[in-house]
């Protein structure tokens, strides 16, 4: 890129990065969920189209498995399961922007060709009495060829000054950016308002560059945690839909569990101001490690749907590895009846080989099937009662198993809770290790859907329309799965090893 100059702090990211590679260790990494190659990841980033690939970018420590001095790393991508690294994007190095960090963010391509990586740069503000800095959170823009960005010099492109009255500079971040129709250019901005609670603000601008406050599209007003942070908004099937990460919720029911949880706002927009009329407010995953989603309109017309597989109150250090974090995959987004459905991007279907398959199982008690164990499987699961006239009490699936440790996925029709468990997965730690949801209508038919790779599973419940996420601990040579019932059952089991 002309004038591009690669900065001390970025030069020495990828230099580490190069010298790393040599360790890189397959064996350990997970099959098709993006990983960093070496360090600590969060948030994914900048996910976009770009060059005829899919860009990746993450929130980034290359130098430990833990959070420090984020950068932006980089991966690209021809079917959104495959990921080749590319050097490190983004350094905290600009003194007046980003200097403690280069926070979340989004990528657009600009008329001329160029990528446009937008992003939170943050940098210690006012000094505090009692002698603390507060931190300062400004949005900031870099041009660049797919590979080098450079930042600009104009930068921050919306700053303190561009705030409504009241809302905090210390809390005001991951700008997600989009493109209209008639060519103007919007983004949308965690933003902690005037009443201490999270909103989404909205700027416009004609070029990236010179932005605008255009007002607020939706506001938590303490209902839904505290700050909401990365937001995208988007529209999908005649609906308008605003996904946020709330933080320090509280527990309705089996919906939003107390700490940082996902949120999926669904309505329709006033025309005008683009504000969002609620309709439906739903958790977008029920699991126990799911956070900070960005969505991506693919050149085919596909709402994908990206996420880190972690959170904030489960994350445990990582001693084995040299690097820490992963993507959830990809998963292609719907609205149906008013409320969000997903399902792994069809990309995934590819993967497929060696189907193992069993229709019409009778079960009572536990039972093994021939050929239907693995940690990298997509495994499909249809259960009913034997006789519908005697419900059974409940139906569960072992799996990562072994003769120590499980991981469980357990139905009661009664109260139509699913639940999934890893209390007995190897875990030392006390931090989260169940969560639960309510099936709608509590059925006595349901369908699941497990994709498993090395480290975590994600369900999918009755084609899409819940899903729990979970990490996995255990060690990778527990791979036996198991079905129980508690009364007569009938399953459909359809096991597939993934590439
Ligand atoms: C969400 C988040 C973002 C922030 C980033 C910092 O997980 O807290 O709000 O930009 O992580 O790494």
């Amino acid at each position: 890129m002309k004038g591009y100059v690669e900065s001390a702090p970025l030069a020495e990211a990828r230099a580490y990065e190069e010298h790393m590679r040599a360790f890189v260790d397959e064996e350990t990494r997970p099959c098709f969920h993006l990983s960093p190659l070496v360090g600590w990841m969060n948030d994914p980033n900048g996910f976009s189209c770009y060059g005829g690939k899919y860009h990746l970018f993450y929130q980034y420590n290359p130098y430990k498995a833990t959070w420090a001095a984020m950068h932006w790393g980089h991966a690209v991508s021809d079917d959104l399961l495959t990921w080749d690294y590319l050097p490190c994007a983004l350094a905290p190095d600009a003194p007046y922007d980003d200097l403690d960090g280069c926070f979340s963010g989004s990528a657009i391509e600009l008329p001329d060709g160029r990528h446009l990586l937008m992003y939170t740069g943050v940098a210690a503000g006012e000094r505090l009495p009692d002698n603390t800095v507060r931190q300062c959170q400004v949005q900031c823009v870099a041009v660049g060829d797919g590979v080098n960005y450079e930042k600009y010099e104009g930068n921050p492109v919306i700053g303190v000054d561009d705030l409504p009255e009241g809302a905090s500079s210390e809390h005001f971040r991951d700008p997600k950016i989009w493109q209209a129709t008639d060519g103007t250019y919007y983004c949308v901005v965690g933003s902690m308002g005037a009443d201490d609670s999270g909103q989404i603000l909205l700027y416009k601008s004609a070029d990236c560059f010179k932005w605008e406050l255009v007002g607020p599209v939706d506001k938590n007003g303490d209902r839904y945690g505290t700050m909401w942070e990365c937001p995208d908004y988007f529209e999908l099937d005649g609906y308008d839909v605003l996904l946020t990460s709330p933080q320090f919720m509280l527990p309705e029911g089996h919906d939003f569990y107390s700490g940082n949880g996902t949120l999926c706002v669904i309505g329709h927009k006033d025309e005008e101001t683009l504000e969002l009329h609620e309709e439906t407010i739903e958790t977008i995953d029920h699991g126990i490690d799911y956070y900070a989603t960005q969505t991506i309109l693919t050149p085919d017309g596909r709402r994908v749907m990206v996420a880190w597989m972690q959170n904030w109150d489960t994350i445990s250090e990582s001693p084995m590895h040299r690097w820490f974090g992963m993507m959830a995959v990809p998963r292609e987004l719907h609205v149906r009846d008013g409320h969000l459905v997903q399902w792994p991007v069809r990309e995934l279907e590819d993967r497929r080989h060696d189907l193992v398959s069993y229709s019409d199982v009778a079960i009572e008690g536990t039972t093994e099937l021939e050929g239907v164990r693995g940690r990298v499987v997509d495994l499909l699961v249809d259960v009913r009662a034997a006789d519908p006239d005697k419900p059974y009490d409940e139906f569960v699936i072992w799996f990562a198993q072994d003769e120590r440790f499980h991981c469980s996925l357990r139905y009661r029709p009664f109260s139509g809770t699913l639940k999934i468990n890893r209390i007995h997965a190897g875990s030392r730690r006390a931090y989260v290790h169940h969560r639960k949801l309510d099936v709608p209508g509590a059925p006595t038919e349901l369908s699941l859907r497990l994709v498993l790779d090395k480290h975590s599973v994600e369900v999918f419940v009755n084609g899409g329309t819940q899903a729990m996420t979970m990490t996995i601990p255990t060690d990778l040579s527990a791979d036996a799965i198991t079905f129980f019932s508690r009364g007569k059952v009938v399953m459909d089991v359809k096991k597939y090893d993934l590439a």
